[in-house]
């Protein structure tokens, strides 16, 4: 498939960053436990989910003719790889506080293996499969976009979050809308069937409604201070309401604008919000000046 550019052309380059966690306190989101744990869902849960995503482009990249899009696609490896290993830097600093990741990451990292990358398949099944990792990557990374512009606009975050945390999801989040046309267009190119594209979107959205209220439940449960704190709806309330976390009807509703079959990614969010984060994020300039 002939790929059609607009003049949205952006090169798309890793960068090294490098976080230091020795003092973070157990809710970093001051007097907010559950959004605390909310947010630690992110970093118990993606580094698996970008490390199966790595290994789909990965995959399909000998596939890839267009200059372009390989030259993205190797951006958008590179850029997951850091995210997987920066928020995986985050799992011992939470054990540390008693928040016992491992059944978590165990039973996602066993998905990763045995189920996403199905390492054993050969020939026409080994090529349909790809395309349902690429397709369920397009649409995991519409919601990562989707939540990445939603932490560069929250105001709330500012004074709420230690301020190195809070880097670490706005420079994810920056990266995640600097990429977010990557994985749609790898599918598009490599299958692009829209049956395909839809019935996997809709399995996306209610993956991660598990994972997310299967991780959370998960941390909160297990964090030290729960028996001294509000009961967890209320918490949860009160974050959303404060702007620390977004609502649920902020995903509900994407679920039929990924469906649109006219969609493409580069009609979300703000690429210009993103790289202007990313020219004055302490971690990307650190990473620069390396
Ligand atoms: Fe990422
Ligand atoms: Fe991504």
């Amino acid at each position: 498939m002939t790929q059609v550019y607009d003049s949205e052309a952006i090169t798309i380059t890793p960068r090294d960053v490098q976080f230091r966690w020795d003092d973070l306190p157990l809710h970093y989101i001051e007097g907010e436990p559950i959004a605390t744990h909310i947010t630690n869902v992110m970093h118990v849960t993606l580094p698996e989910g970008e490390r199966a995503m790595v290994q789909a482009l990965s995959d399909a990249l000998p596939l890839v003719k267009d200059e372009r899009l390989r030259d993205e696609m190797i951006g958008f490896i590179g850029q997951e790889e850091i995210h997987s290993t920066s928020h995986e830097d985050l799992h011992e600093y939470l054990d540390k506080h008693g928040l016992d990741v491992g059944p978590i990451v165990g039973r996602l990292s066993w998905l990763v293996d045995h189920v996403f990358n199905r390492p054993g398949l050969k020939g026409r099944a080994k090529h349909a499969w790809l395309c349902e990792r690429l397709a369920l990557s397009a649409a995991l990374e519409h919601y990562t976009a989707v939540m990445g512009q939603w932490v560069l606009d929250a105001e709330a975050l500012d004074d709420a979050v230690d301020p190195m945390m809070l880097d670490l999801i706005r420079w994810h989040g920056a990266e995640e809308v600097e990429h977010r046309n990557v994985a749609f267009d790898a599918y598009m190119y490599v299958d692009g069937s829209y049956f395909r594209r839809a019935r996997t979107g809709v399995m996306a959205s209610v993956l991660l409604v598990v994972i997310f209220a299967w991780g959370t439940a998960h941390l909160y449960r297990n964090d030290p201070t729960r028996k001294r704190q509000k009961f967890w709806g209320r918490q949860l309330i009160s974050a959303v309401r404060k702007g620390l976390v977004p609502s649920g009807a902020h995903f509900v509703t994407e679920v039929p604008v990924y469906l649109r079959k006219d969609f493409h990614p580069s009609q979300m969010g703000s690429l210009d919000k993103a790289l202007r984060y990313l020219a004055q994020s302490p971690a990307a300039q650190a990473a620069t000046a390396h």
